[in-house]
């Protein structure tokens, strides 16, 4: 792939922002600077550099965020900065959107991507992906309300009752909850159809793979090909 093209699709800018940036010598191949715009590089395994920042070349940006607390999922955020904040430039460039929504309280696993097939299947309700949370309940968590929530509980404008796939007290006033959709507010209002209250939310988990426990409140990671698999996913 031509470099200048290469530059482009990682969003750096337009073709003739990202042949400035090559004639300026200011990206790196492999190590080694390339002053030509033109030049065909090999993609294969390839780590470019901009400004001394390493890329890899990446088909799709698919990527976790340990979100924290204070930001919107929205591209188009009314009242808190957007995650999308949080990361460089040019991924925001690609045009990578969250995968689902959490809260602007909650904290936790947010999978954010440009691949419009990951997206789908992630967020397919016929898929019913697990999503794993972990709830600061204001009142202890008892069986009666694990009974409860595993059996279904009715939410306001669902036709149906809404069940738990998994419900665990985890601590005195912590619950773990598994669930399967991605309703609006979903697991603060089926704690409340129990007779709690949700004073903190995070995310653990989506599928089988979880929160990578080195990602601190604000940083990502790109996503690995074993990180896809456990998302059950392989393009
Ligand atoms: N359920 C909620 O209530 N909020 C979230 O952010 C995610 C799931």
């Amino acid at each position: 792939m031509q470099l200048e093209r290469l530059l482009q699709k990682h969003g750096f800018g337009t073709r003739k922002a990202c042949r400035a940036l090559v004639r300026h010598e200011r990206v790196a191949v492999n190590g080694a600077i390339c002053d030509d715009p033109f030049a065909e590089i090999d993609t294969a395994g390839l780590i470019f550099t901009v400004d001394g920042t390493d890329w890899p070349y990446a088909e799709f940006a698919s990527l976790v965020l340990h979100k924290p607390a204070g930001y919107e999922c929205s591209r188009k955020p009314q009242h808190h900065p957007s995650v999308l904040e949080l990361l460089p430039l040019p991924l925001r460039e690609r045009g990578v959107q969250p995968i689902g929504r959490l809260d602007e309280d909650t904290t936790g696993l947010l999978l954010i991507t440009d691949d419009g097939q990951l997206n789908h299947v992630l967020s397919s309700a016929k898929r019913k992906v697990p999503k794993v949370y972990l709830a600061t309940t204001k009142h202890p968590v008892d069986q009666e309300q694990l009974d409860k929530l595993l059996a279904g509980v009715l939410l306001n404008d669902e036709p149906e009752l809404i069940s738990a796939a998994a419900a665990e007290i985890a601590g005195e006033n912590l619950l773990r909850l598994t669930v399967t959709e991605g309703k609006y507010h979903q697991v603060k209002r089926m704690v409340a159809a129990a007779g709690n209250r949700v004073e903190a939310l995070h995310r653990e988990a989506v599928g089988e793979f979880a929160l990578p426990a080195d990602l601190k409140p604000g940083e990502w990671r790109w996503l690995a090909a074993v990180d896809l698999q456990k998302l059950g996913y392989s393009p």
